[in-house]
């Protein structure tokens, strides 16, 4: 199968298998999420899947047949579930039972779901949901092992209550992590090997213990890099203050609160964990803390017409200034202003050379916080300023990895 023009052109295809789950309802939502996303789809349910959802829902959505016996849509001498397999990018089981996990792992074949799975060559990646002790019983792990090895991704189970009354792992993972996995194995992985820090979100400053000082970052650029770098196939680590979003569970992650904190558990990771290939300081970190916190809540009453300030270490440029020689990563940080682009542009070169750092992303506030676009400029050690058009962060992300990483081999840093 040479013809990896032809598959760049066209939609990728999607073949989206059901089982008989409770959270078979949510491969409803998982196909439009996908058809959104410009991906072809194509269903394949099993016959406990369709006591759970009809297949007439997931026809709607995909605008395509979906296929529950062996004899379905097998006209004109072509056998459905072969044709399906051949034609698959990436074959997504989510909800996947113990049941056919079971059956898959010993090679089963016995409904048209299993078959495919077995004719296909297609990356498979597998999100299972079932009962906790199901899920951690020792056959189900040993059978999920056995699919491990066979190649498959298996999106773990999240922990939480289930349908049956039990608290445990058994939720069907979240479906930003299953779009994520398949996203992965879809992908070239141009960061195969490379190793990414990101720091992510505002910091918060407490003044007293009810109160703090912070910022409007929402963390969404950040976790868009982290998403976009594991899709490339980079281990990554995120370091994120207080954010409110779903974070991708193939990325380790430290949480933390203040930038002192930050600054710490940046710097140990950078100088103990690496070496990486990347740090992108995506945090908006506070310049300014309260010099004294008061261990009890201020009271209104008490008023307050002041409040002293003192400087935050700068985390960005004390990498850049500690980083040095042949395992220095290439270093980002971002750059916000309310001004014009001229001056944004202008404040993002003297940041870039003050915290000697390799690329500064630039944005207007009123463009990039909270929302899900964005639209920057990157700087670099280049006299060219390359503007990126308005787009979702995760498009504006993928275009920031690909620019340090097409920085990095033309500097010859990726041979370290
Ligand atoms: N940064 C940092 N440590 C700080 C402050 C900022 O690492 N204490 C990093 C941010 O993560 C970001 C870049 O430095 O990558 C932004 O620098 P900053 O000086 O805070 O710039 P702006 O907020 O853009 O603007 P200003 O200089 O006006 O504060």
């Amino acid at each position: 199968m040479s013809e990896p023009k032809a598959l760049a052109e066209r939609k990728q295809h999607i073949v989206l298998g059901v089982c008989g789950s409770i959270a078979a309802y949510k491969a409803a939502e998982l196909a439009r999420r996908l058809v959104a996303a410009n991906y072809e789809v194509r269903c394949v349910m099993t016959e406990a899947a369709q006591e759970f959802l009809g297949a007439k829902t997931l026809e709607a959505i995909t605008g395509a047949a979906v296929i529950t016996g062996f004899w379905d849509g097998s006209e004109n001498g072509s056998i459905s579930h072969i044709a399906l397999a051949d034609w698959a990018d990436c074959v997504v089981i989510a909800p996947a039972t113990a049941d056919t996990i079971a059956k898959l792992a010993l090679g089963f074949s016995e409904n048209p779901l299993l078959a495919l799975v077995l004719a296909t060559r297609a990356a498979t990646v597998v999100a299972p949901a079932m009962n906790c002790n199901m899920w951690e019983h020792a056959a189900t792990q040993r059978n999920v092992e056995t699919l491990r090895s066979h190649g498959v991704t298996i999106v773990d189970p999240a922990h939480g209550m289930l349908a049956c009354g039990w608290e445990g792992s058994g939720r069907l993972a979240e479906l930003d992590d299953i779009v994520l996995a398949m996203e992965t194995r879809l992908s070239v992985a141009p960061m195969q090997g490379m190793r990414v820090l990101v720091a992510a979100g505002p910091t918060r400053e407490p003044i007293d213990p009810v109160r703090f000082i912070s910022n409007r970052s929402s963390g969404k650029m950040g976790i868009a890099l982290v998403r976009q770098a594991l899709i490339r196939g980079a281990a990554v680590e995120l370091v994120h203050g207080p954010i409110d979003l779903a974070v991708p569970r193939a990325a380790a992650v430290t949480p933390v609160t203040t930038a002192q904190e930050m600054y710490d558990v940046v710097r140990q990771r950078a100088h103990q964990g690496g070496p990486w290939d990347m740090i992108i300081m995506a945090a908006a970190v506070a310049d300014f803390r309260p010099r004294h916190q008061e261990s009890s809540k201020i009271k209104g009453s008490r008023g307050l017409e002041s409040l002293s300030l003192e400087a935050n270490p700068d985390i960005l440029a004390t990498l850049g200034t500690e980083l040095r020689g042949r395992d220095r990563p290439y270093l980002i940080g971002f750059a916000v202003a309310t001004g014009a682009e001229s001056e944004l542009v202008q404040d993002a070169k003297e940041k870039l050379a003050r915290k000697r750092a390799d690329m500064v992303v630039a944005n207007l506030a009123a463009d990039g916080f909270e929302g899900d676009t964005n639209r920057v400029w990157l700087v670099d050690s280049t006299a060219q300023v390359r503007a990126l058009e308005c787009a979702t962060k995760d498009s504006i992300a993928a275009q920031i990895l690909e620019a340090a990483i097409a920085a990095k081999s033309r500097e010859g840093r990726d041979d370290v």
